[in-house]
């Protein structure tokens, strides 16, 4: 990763110590570079060139609003899942006109929301939701922009847990219902039909079933034109993957010229929705050596990050790269399992180690930006962690480590929560 160098046996992220980052800021803490993220997305933006398009960052994968600010700086759009993504995306100073509102649950409350925004599509996902959106955009006195998000029933060949495009799964309208779906959508008065999208999965190494998923959209597009509703854009999604360890990744430079390349001049506006792309490599957890505990069938290093901090390995069984910031570190390298304070047996951050460290070492899990922080939680009681971002070598502080009184401010005592 180019953002991270070690110089002097010290490990630096664009030009600021990691060490002087722990002291500043105490630890766990997630640091991430700026220069990283703009990278990523660029790559995207810059490979689509060929083609009109809006790559539209998946806000789930990070939320921090100083991650957001920087995309949209970059023109950036966004795929948001909830209304508090989407009021995140306008805190970030992020353009309405560029989100684009995707799952399974869209609640009236959230709909509201995002028709009074003016967002640029609602990605639907089933017949009840045209229904529901229908009703609440003529409520309005508006029409609301959408599209159907069509599950193509295609094997994104990635972990079970992340795969979405399968026949079995819960999102999306079964491509064989498509046309119905449309028929549908178009009858009803305050709706337009502008796009047409999928989704098939994350962490996707493979292009074959992306091309798959894209080969069933476009025949879509295509049925659609006949009936004289040519959709404005084809959203692909996201899932693009990336290296945790040796896995060979998908070039996406290359990916996306090929891809402007088949549609250039089809008269569709593409987008993707890159999530883990753009925000994963850019981060690492910073965590201390609390204890070495060497008295058991295997040997531990209990550091002070967990499961609540990142949940991806206890999950997933997800692997992330471990290393120790100061190298070469105390004596020889020897295997440990890193493991966290909770008490959960699965709160195993990476086993099998092989680490020289002691009691008060400083280690960074790589490749974390994405769906880390985003699904931190306050498990045990732990506070969530600072967040910190690095912007032209200087470190920036984007999020406050929690405090301990703000784990329980919205709880009452019993005498406090009954009714007078
Ligand atoms: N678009 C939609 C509709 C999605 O559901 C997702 C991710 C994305 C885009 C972005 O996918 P990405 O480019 O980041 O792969 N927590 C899991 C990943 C869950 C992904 C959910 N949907 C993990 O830690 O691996």
């Amino acid at each position: 990763m180019s953002f991270l160098q070690r110089t002097a046996g010290e490990l630096w992220l664009d030009g600021v110590a990691l060490e002087e980052i722990a002291r500043r800021f105490g630890t766990p803490c997630y640091v991430y570079s700026r220069a990283a993220i703009e990278a990523a997305y660029r790559e995207f933006d810059e490979g689509l060139a060929g083609v009109d398009h809006l790559v539209c960052y998946a806000v789930k994968a990070n939320s921090n609003l100083a991650i957001l600010d920087t995309l949209q700086q970059m023109g950036a759009g966004f795929d948001i899942v909830s209304g508090g993504e989407l009021a995140r995306v306008l805190a970030a100073g992020g353009r309405a006109d560029r989100v684009i509102f995707s799952g399974v649950g869209k609640s009236e409350h959230e709909m509201r929301a995002a028709l009074a925004a003016g967002i640029r599509c609602f990605n639907v996902e089933s017949e009840p939701e045209l229904e529901r959106l229908d009703a609440l955009a003529g409520a309005a006195g508006t029409r609301a922009p959408v599209s159907l998000r069509i599950n193509p029933d295609v094997d994104a060949r990635t972990h079970p847990y992340i795969s979405t495009g399968m026949a079995g799964n819960k999102f999306g309208i079964p491509h064989t219902r498509a046309l119905a779906a449309y028929r549908h959508a178009a009858s009803l008065p305050h709706l337009r039909v502008i796009g047409v999208g999928c989704h098939i999965g994350s962490q996707i190494l493979e292009a074959g079933p992306l091309d798959e998923a894209l080969e069933r959209v476009l025949e879509l597009a295509e049925a659609l034109a006949a009936l004289g509703v040519k959709p404005a854009h084809l959203d692909l999604g996201g899932g693009f993957g990336i290296r945790y360890r040796d896995e060979v990744t998908l070039d996406i430079g290359r990916y996306c010229r090929a891809l402007a390349a088949k549609l250039a001049g089809r008269g569709f506006q593409v987008m993707l929705e890159p999530g883990r792309a753009i925000a994963g490599p850019a981060g690492v957890l910073l965590t201390r050596v609390e204890y070495l505990k060497l008295d058991k069938a295997k040997r531990f290093a209990v550091v002070d990050a967990s499961m609540s901090e990142l949940i991806r390995p206890a999950l997933y069984e997800a692997y992330h790269e471990i290393v120790a910031v100061k190298e070469p570190g105390p004596g020889a390298a020897q295997g440990f399992d890193v493991v966290g304070p909770v008490c959960e047996s699965a709160d195993v951050l990476g086993t099998d180690r092989s680490l020289a460290i002691e009691a008060g070492s400083l280690l960074a899990i790589l490749s974390a930006g994405a769906y880390g922080m985003a699904m931190a939680s306050n498990y045990n009681s732990r506070v969530r962690p600072a967040e910190v971002l690095v912007d032209r070598g200087r470190a920036l502080e984007v999020r406050a480590r929690e405090t301990i009184e703000s784990l329980f401010a919205l709880e009452k005592r019993l005498a406090d929560a009954a009714p007078r």
